[in-house]
C-alpha cells in the first residue's frame, strides 16, 4: 500500500478505473474494514483516507481526544490489500466555503447543528481532489450518506455513493470508533439499543408510531441510557411519516457513560 501525505501528489495519480474511495477518520474497526473488503471485491483500486476533520466537531465535542491509532490502521489496511492510504496535510480543511446540506435539520443535525456542514464540506473537497468512481459509506451514519447522496445528485458529480450494511459487535451494538471509550461489559450492555430497534419493527404496521416511540424511549431510559433522540421518519427524506411512506428509518441517538451512540434500522411499512 502506498501512503500519500500530499494533496498535490494524490491529485497527480492516475488510478486504475473503476476505483473506490473510502473516507475515514481513522481508528479503523470492522465496519470500516468491511468497506475496504467491498472495495477490493468490486473495484480495481481502493483509496482510503484518514483525516480527523475539525469542521465536523462542535465546540464541546471530542475533536482533540478523538482516538488515533495510525500504525494499527496502516497494518489493517495493508492486510486487506488497500492500494493507497491518503493522509492529507493538517491544513486540508482550511479556507473552504462551508456547504449547506439538505436533510440536516433533523436527527443528528438537531443536536450537532454544524456537523453535517463540516462533513459535506470536507467530502466535497475529497471528491474534487480524488475524483473517485465510487465513494463507500456505512449505513450506521444513515443521515450522513443520505446528505452526501443528495449533494452528489444535485451537483451532478460523477461518483456513485454506495451505502453498505452496518457491522455489529456480537451484542448487536453498531461498530463505531467511539465504542473504544466503552469497556467490554459496556459494549455487551449497549446491545440493548439494537434489540430495542429490532423488537419494535414487527409492531410498525399495527401500533401507532407515537406509542412505539414512547415505549422505546421508556425502555432505553429505564435501562440507563440518556436519550438524545428516538425518531421514526420517512427513510427517503427523513421527513414525518405519511400515508405515502413505504420505508421508514427508525433512528436513535443515546448517551451512555458520556459516550454518544447512534444506530438505526430501515423497515418497510
Ligand atoms: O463518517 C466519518 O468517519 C466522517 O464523517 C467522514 C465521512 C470521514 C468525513 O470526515
Amino acid at each position: 500500500m502506498e501512503v500519500i501525505t500530499s494533496t498535490k501528489e494524490i491529485e497527480s495519480i492516475n488510478f486504475d478505473s473503476p476505483f473506490a474511495f473510502i473516507p475515514t477518520m481513522g481508528n479503523l474497526h470492522k465496519g470500516h474494514l468491511s468497506l475496504v473488503k467491498y472495495g477490493k471485491e468490486n473495484y480495481s483500486e481502493v483509496i482510503t483516507s484518514i483525516f480527523i476533520n475539525p469542521l465536523q466537531f462542535g465546540k464541546n465535542e471530542d475533536f482533540s481526544s478523538y482516538p488515533k491509532t495510525i500504525s494499527q490502521d496502516i497494518q489493517l489496511l495493508e492486510n486487506l490489500g488497500c492500494n493507497y492510504l491518503f493522509i492529507p496535510e493538517a491544513n486540508f480543511a482550511e479556507n473552504l466555503d462551508i456547504i449547506k446540506p439538505n436533510f440536516s435539520d433533523v436527527l443528528c443535525g438537531l443536536s450537532r447543528p454544524s456537523h453535517f456542514h463540516g462533513v459535506l464540506t470536507i467530502i466535497d473537497k475529497f471528491l474534487r481532489v480524488i475524483k473517485p468512481d465510487a465513494c463507500l459509506f456505512g449505513l450506521k451514519d444513515y443521515q450522513q450518506q443520505l446528505i452526501i447522496k443528495d449533494f452528489v445528485e444535485r451537483k451532478k458529480i460523477k461518483t456513485d455513493i454506495v451505502s453498505l450494511p452496518i457491522v455489529r459487535e456480537k451484542s448487536g451494538l453498531a461498530m463505531s470508533s467511539r465504542n473504544n471509550y466503552l469497556s467490554d461489559e459496556d459494549k455487551k450492555f449497549c446491545g440493548k439499543i439494537y434489540s430495542c430497534l429490532k423488537n419494535l419493527t414487527p409492531s410498525l404496521k399495527i401500533t401507532s408510531l407515537e406509542v412505539l416511540k414512547t415505549e422505546a424511549k421508556d425502555f432505553l431510559q429505564h435501562a440507563g441510557f440518556e436519550i438524545d433522540y428516538f425518531e421514526i421518519v420517512d427513510a427517503n427524506n427523513l421527513s414525518p411519516v405519511t400515508k405515502k411512506t413505504d420505508k421508514v428509518l427508525i433512528a436513535v441517538a443515546v448517551i451512555y457513560k458520556k459516550v454518544r451512540l447512534i444506530d438505526n434500522i430501515v423497515a418497510s411499512l
